[in-house]
């Protein structure tokens, strides 16, 4: 499918033509420019609305298995959950970069697994970049980017560490946590990640990774100086209710509007006002008699 959406980094100060479909290196050149939006998205229509929405960047996050699929955290999302759903999301995403999320398990065993799996995420979920979280993995971080795969990392609170940090707690709170962090970002740069996304972080530490970095880094729960920011789709829009993160801006209720256009649904099919007279086929001039 194609369409040209109006993106939001018409005007960049760097100079990205409008209309172009954003790149690895399209959002590198935004670093201390228009900031990026970013958002997730999960399937066609998600993806679709992120990229009439103008997003710069689509992830295909993990998070799915909470917001989509109803797990409680992100751990049990595979590599074949991943590569449905992106593809899925690939027929929406439009001019806005398509990352997918590495899922847990598919890139920490060997550089050879994490290459292979990201690898497919291209070839099979049609990503053009993949998200992977922590820096403990940065040899094959350097791997997939010389193989041509660009990669962005993921400091801070990674959900996929949940049961290490003992739930999604604040990290970076200390000096010397925060300098960890930094080092972390700082050896994921040099391993050719385009981009960091850092999470669950104070303001200061956001800011603090941001100006050290020569790549972007795109914030959530970290504060507003970072090069960008990035949302869960389900949580900005009110389409997910179980716990609402303290860095979540609302910005609209879609959960309650679907709900009443539901319940009208449901009243018109018991009180026999749906379907009506608009929603019903004819029959050709005379033949409803010969029934
Ligand atoms: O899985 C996800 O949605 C993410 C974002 C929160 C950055 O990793």
């Amino acid at each position: 499918m194609e369409f040209n959406v109006p993106t939001s980094y018409g005007s960049s100060p760097k100079g990205c033509p409008l209309n172009t479909p954003m790149s690895a290196p399209g959002v590198m050149a935004r670093k201390g420019g228009e900031k990026l939006a970013m958002v997730t998205a999960y399937d066609y229509p998600t993806a679709l609305l992120a990229a009439k929405s103008g997003m710069d960047i689509i992830l295909v996050g993990d998070s799915l298995g909470m917001v989509v699929l109803g797990h409680d955290n992100t751990l049990s999302v595979t590599m074949d959950i991943m590569v449905h759903h992106c593809l899925a999301a690939s027929k929406g995403a439009g001019n806005s970069l398509l990352v997918a999320d590495l899922p847990f398990g598919s890139y920490q065993e060997s550089t050879a697994q994490a290459v292979r799996n990201a690898a497919r995420c291209l070839s099979q979920g049609h990503a053009q970049a993949v998200k992977l979280e922590g820096a403990a993995q940065v040899d094959a971080v350097r791997q997939m980017v010389s193989s041509g795969i660009p990669v962005q990392g993921h400091v801070g609170l990674t959900p996929q560490h949940v049961a290490a940090m003992g739930g999604f707690k604040v990290q970076g709170k200390t000096a010397q946590a925060a300098q960890r962090l930094l080092e972390d970002a700082l050896r994921l740069q040099d391993a050719g990640c385009f981009s960091i996304v850092i999470e669950g972080v104070p303001s200061p530490v956001g800011a603090m990774i941001t100006k050290e970095l020569d790549i972007p880094t795109i914030g959530i729960g970290a504060g507003p100086h970072c090069d960008g920011q990035v949302l869960v789709m389900h949580d900005l829009l009110g389409l997910f209710d179980r716990f609402t993160p303290k860095f979540v801006k609302r910005y609209a209720e879609l959960g309650s509007l679907a709900v009443e256009a539901l319940q009208a649904y449901r009243d018109g099919v018991r009180t026999g006002q749906f379907p009506g007279p608009e929603h019903q086929f004819a029959m050709p001039e005379g033949e409803k008699e010969k029934l």
